[in-house]
């Protein structure tokens, strides 16, 4: 689907949702414990197992984990996980059996990782940050490698055929990701198109060092690197030059309200990005937008109420698409494709510099 302009009924349904607004309180505090238990078996590798294999045998996987794992914990979470609806205990408890509904939440599960694992002590920290107490980026962080770990899982599910069908059209040969994360999309990316090169560049040391992972597992250390750097001082202050001169194309996923976030350099955040790289004709870039009509809605989608909370608590503005589309044409950046890219009001551009 190609939309230049979108009128609004033309959004994807699942971007207005189906949770219903007022949340009754019963369904505001299971989701609450809900997301915890989602989280927590993506952490101990329940997810994984049960997407190899739909039946998981609880003694054995409890063993296979290691001589300090508490086999009662594990049994609590994955009865909780059971009463959620996504898993069934059968054979008097030993064995969890995986559901459709279940199926569908490992599909999702990187919001969770995001939500839980990135920003609870920030959701939990508000009050302090509203009297004072706590200063975001200060006294009260983000955990910045489980905020890119959640945008990675949710890349292969239910982004990446749009990703792949747009870059399908893009003859490149070296590739920038802005605020690549994991570096799970770059080292994909790449490994799909031999011949080609990729950098990742991202601000955390943390989401970096998983990147190094990424790009072992995959077996591309000769063709994709990941870099720890600040995308704002490679825009504003020279840094990296070299390893960037031979980029063609750059992406950037969901990092460009970021870079957004000081005014004072708003406005010319996309003309400094085009100087950076002087060889790139083509930029494709994504991010999620401002949710339109938000407070009157009568539903609510997944993620987009926390991406606005956690941003306003931090600090950072969001942006409509229309001062996205303001901002590329101040640039010089002209969209080619506009497209739907996943999670709920988010867009991805192919952006041509002329
Ligand atoms: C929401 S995550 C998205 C990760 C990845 N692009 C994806 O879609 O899976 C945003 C990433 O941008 C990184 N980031 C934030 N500010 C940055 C900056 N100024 N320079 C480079 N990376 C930055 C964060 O560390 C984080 O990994």
């Amino acid at each position: 689907m190609t939309l230049l302009h979108t009128p609004p009924h033309a959004l994807p349904a699942d971007w207005y949702g189906a949770a219903p607004a007022p949340i009754g309180v019963d369904q505001a505090f299971n989701g609450y414990v809900a997301a915890t238990v989602v989280h927590t078996l993506d952490r101990l590798g329940v997810w994984d197992r049960l997407t190899a294999e739909p039946r998981l045998d609880i003694p054995g996987f409890v063993r296979s984990a290691g001589p300090a794992v508490r086999e009662r914990v594990v049994r609590e979470v994955l009865r909780a996980a059971a009463v959620c609806g996504w898993l069934r205990l059968e054979d008097g408890g030993d064995t969890a059996v995986l559901t459709d509904a279940g199926r569908e939440t490992i599909r999702m599960r990187g919001y969770f990782t995001w939500a839980v694992g990135g920003y609870s002590d920030v959701f939990s920290g508000a009050a302090r940050l509203a009297t004072g107490e706590a200063t975001f980026g200060d006294n009260l962080l983000r955990d910045e490698a489980m905020v890119a770990l959640g945008s990675g899982q949710n890349d292969r599910p239910f982004m990446s055929t749009t990703l792949d069908e747009v870059l399908g059209d893009i003859d490149f040969h070296t590739l920038a990701d802005l605020g690549s994360g994991i570096s799970a999309r770059v080292s994909r990316v790449v490994g799909d198109r031999p011949g080609t090169r990729g950098l990742g560049l991202d601000i955390s040391g943390p989401a970096t060092e998983l990147g190094h992972r990424t790009i072992a597992e995959a077996g591309l250390e000769d063709r994709v690197r990941a870099i720890r750097a600040d995308v704002l001082d490679v825009c504003h202050r020279e840094a990296h030059r070299d390893a960037i001169a031979e980029v063609d194309t750059v992406m950037s996923f969901f990092l460009l309200h970021d870079l957004l976030a000081d005014p004072d350099t708003r406005p010319h955040l996309f003309t400094r990005l085009r100087e950076a790289f002087p060889a790139a004709r083509t930029f494709v870039l994504a991010d999620t937008m401002l949710r339109p009509e938000a407070e009157g809605s009568a539903t609510l989608p997944v993620f987009s109420l926390g991406y606005e909370l956690a941003h306003a608590l931090m600090g950072v503005p969001l942006h409509t698409k229309e001062t996205y589309e303001e901002l590329f044409a101040a640039a010089g950046l002209h969209p080619v494709r506009t497209v739907p890219f996943g999670t709920p009001h988010s867009w991805l551009y192919v952006l041509e510099a002329r």
